[in-house]
């Protein structure tokens, strides 16, 4: 494909947007880059600080002196904080449990917006996220909405987990899927939505190359 297109993939929690969006990258040679591990840096940081997370002036403070960088290698996108590598501890039950939070406030969504679209200025690029087709790229070439039942997006994260050997519980995740999906959609600022000019694709009896399929048939359509 000659044109330089972006990406956007949206959607909520555990639809697959990550595992997709890394997949569609890898296959057109375009740069992935996962939003929500940066709201996951920021919110580790923040807890490591022990600041108050309804502060959202502190937050946006913290950010400033902040670096996040996703750092491309052959085995993934490796995440660092200040340099340090958090790949691993951003993903953990404490920063899932707060990243809704940390990321509804408005200071804080300036700064990481401002940062995803200095990324993506290049072109090429294919980002996750909550807010990419309404808020950070609008003029995305290709936007997807990705969703799927809770009941499946509970059930693949518990798979994950066991995979991982972490311990899982189906009817918490359940719980914890939704509710974090209520806070990210009825935030004030940017939350999640369906741009108007978004594809839905319901991943729900899809497998992650099926989707990848689609995504890679719009993009090609986009590029003709
Ligand atoms: O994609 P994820 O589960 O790693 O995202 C973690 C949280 O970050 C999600 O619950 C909401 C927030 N987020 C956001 O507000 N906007 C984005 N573009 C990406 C993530």
């Amino acid at each position: 494909m000659n044109k330089k297109m972006n990406i956007a993939i949206d959607g909520p929690a555990g639809a697959g947007k990550s595992t997709v969006a890394k997949l569609v990258a890898e296959q057109l040679d375009y740069l992935y880059i996962d939003t929500g591990a940066m709201y996951r840096t920021l919110t580790l940081a923040a807890l490591r600080e022990g600041i108050d997370l309804q502060d959202g002036g502190a937050l946006t403070h913290i950010l400033s002196q902040t670096t996040i960088h996703l750092q491309h290698e052959q085995t993934g996108v490796r995440v660092l904080l200040n340099n340090e590598d958090v790949t691993d501890a951003i993903r953990l039950k404490d920063v899932t449990s707060n990243v809704s939070l940390v990321s509804s406030h408005e200071g804080v969504r300036i700064e990481m917006v401002e940062r995803q679209r200095r990324l993506a200025e290049k072109g090429e690029a294919v980002l996750d996220g909550r807010d990419i087709g309404t808020y950070v790229l609008p003029d995305a070439e290709v936007k997807v909405f990705l969703t799927a039942s809770v009941e499946e997006r509970a059930r693949r994260r518990y798979e994950e987990q066991k995979e991982k050997g972490m311990p899982a519980d189906l009817d918490q995740l359940k719980e914890e899927i939704a509710h974090r999906d209520q806070l990210d959609s009825t935030r004030v600022f940017a939350p999640l939505k369906k741009a108007d000019d978004a594809v839905e694709i319901d991943s729900t009896t899809l497998s992650i190359p099926e989707v990848a399929e689609v995504i890679i048939g719009l993009a090609k359509e986009r590029a003709r």
